[in-house]
């Protein structure tokens, strides 16, 4: 069940943000990897972790946040799209 729910996740995910790669690559060329880690703390949480706090959240309100330079968060470099699927592929993790 768990897996099916992710699996629809990911491909609403795919869908929505067309042919951008879901995958930790854009979070590599983005250089979100710099303060985040896949699975240890670094400057920023990591993935995984956060993956799990927004899971089932309001991702669009998320990228907003993020784009805003909320809490002085650095401004993503990526496109809206690829922003959301980043985003999408971490609460897949
Ligand atoms: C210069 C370091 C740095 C870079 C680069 C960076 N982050 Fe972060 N990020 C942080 C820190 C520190 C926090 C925790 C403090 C905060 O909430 O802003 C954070 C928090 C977050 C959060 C949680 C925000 C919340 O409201 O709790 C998300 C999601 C996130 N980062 C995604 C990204 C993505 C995606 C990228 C690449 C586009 C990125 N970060 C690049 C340092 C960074």
């Amino acid at each position: 069940m768990k897996s099916m729910i992710v699996a629809g996740v990911v491909a609403f995910g795919v869908l929505a943000a067309g042919p951008a790669l879901a995958s930790d690559k854009l979070w590599k060329d983005g250089g979100c990897l710099k303060c985040h880690d896949m699975d240890k703390k670094k400057k920023g949480e990591s993935v995984k972790t956060l993956g799990a706090k927004f899971k089932g959240k309001d991702l669009d309100k998320l990228a907003a946040d993020l784009k805003a330079e909320k809490d002085d968060h650095p401004k993503p470099k990526m496109s809206d799209a690829d922003l959301k699927a980043a985003l999408t592929w971490m609460v897949a993790q």
